[in-house]
């Protein structure tokens, strides 16, 4: 008997069935009122007490892997004529291909570089992993400033001379090394700070930061510049005004307001009712970081400013959380601009 049902499991195993028809019949053979199972079940009857054990285990385990084998047969036969339908009518219109949308932050980075690439800037690019130097040292950052406090920057901890950029002026100093003056360019890229995600914060950003060095730059021709790019940015009526504020390597610095594009400046809840929206810093590039990059301090004066592209995209299209461009959430992205 154990002998039987060995052979009867190893077909079950073994059976390929070219038709529904065949599937059934075997349903019948081994499962079917008068099949294989009930006359093994009549002959486990009359067997002695000390194999019935071992014997009703092995049985049973033939009826479930036959009901379990043929329950997926017969799944695996109707998914494929269900399948087979489905393509059965080649005359039903096709489905519609989605259509994507750029994503909001690359199409507003690339509105910036158009913008100041109009003004005769070119774009450089430089590494998202940098060292002191680059992002710091070459940069006036005293040794002990306070931006270089584990709070903002992203070390690497074998090595604390190599960091994620905190900023994009990195590549800046790049290019004054390697190049002469006259120098116009615009730097953007991915930035890194060790910042708490919320609504107005992340450690992942996007900046454009610019810099402009030549014989007379001076802090007029910065004004006219970033009002040329407010305006264009937007709107032909803003306005900008600038603040005094602190940057180790640009004096004087200043902090970058354009007028509420919402509001016109009348004051509404994005501008907090002061018809003033931040959007950048800027300064007078500070002499000790020609010097850095051997640039000669009497012969050239530059300028510099940066800003944040979330920031910028946030107050265009009126997105009131940061986190929403991390989230690849499609009811979010398709609300932007279609590519054609
Ligand atoms: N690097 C500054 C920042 O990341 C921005 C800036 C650039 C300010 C150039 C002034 C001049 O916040």
């Amino acid at each position: 008997m154990k002998n039987r049902i060995e052979e009867l499991l190893s077909r079950v195993g073994e059976f390929v069935p070219a038709s529904m028809k065949e599937i059934e019949d075997f349903r019948i053979e081994i499962l079917g009122k008068k099949g294989v199972l009930t006359q093994l079940f009549e002959e486990f009857k009359t067997v002695s007490s000390d194999v019935k054990k071992e014997l009703g285990k092995d049985i049973n385990l033939l009826k479930v892997a036959t009901i379990n084998k043929i329950n997926d047969l017969k799944e695996s036969i109707e998914s494929s004529i269900e399948s087979a339908d489905s393509v059965e009518d080649i005359t039903k219109p096709a489905l519609f291909e989605e259509i994507g949308t750029r994503h909001p932050i690359s199409m507003v980075k690339k509105e910036i570089i158009d913008i100041f690439t109009r003004l005769g800037f070119n774009i450089a690019d430089g590494p998202e992993i940098e060292d002191d130097w680059h992002v710091f040292s070459a940069l006036n950052f005293p040794e002990e400033h306070p931006a270089r406090d584990m709070q903002d920057t992203f070390f690497i901890e074998k090595n604390p001379d190599i960091l994620l950029r905190t900023h994009t002026s990195s590549i800046q100093v790049r290019v004054m090394e390697n190049n002469k003056p006259p120098i116009r360019v615009i730097c953007p890229g991915r930035v890194f700070r060790n910042e708490a995600i919320s609504y107005r914060a992340h450690c992942i950003f996007h900046q454009v930061e610019g810099l402009y060095i030549d014989k007379g730059v001076s802090f007029a021709d910065m004004k006219q510049t970033i009002l040329y790019f407010a305006q264009e940015m937007f709107g032909a009526k803003s306005k900008i005004r600038m603040r005094p504020s602190y940057f180790p390597f640009t004096e004087p610095s200043a902090e970058v307001d354009v007028s509420c594009n919402l509001c016109g400046g009348k004051g509404c809840n994005v501008c907090k009712y002061t018809g003033w929206l931040e959007i950048m810093g800027c300064g007078m590039v500070d002499p000790n970081v020609l010097i850095s990059s051997n640039i000669d301090t009497e012969e050239y004066t530059g300028f510099a400013f940066g800003m944040g592209v979330e920031r910028i995209a946030m107050l265009k299209y009126g997105v009131n959380d940061l986190r929403l461009y991390f989230e690849n959430d499609l009811r979010f992205l398709q609300q932007f601009e279609a590519i054609i």
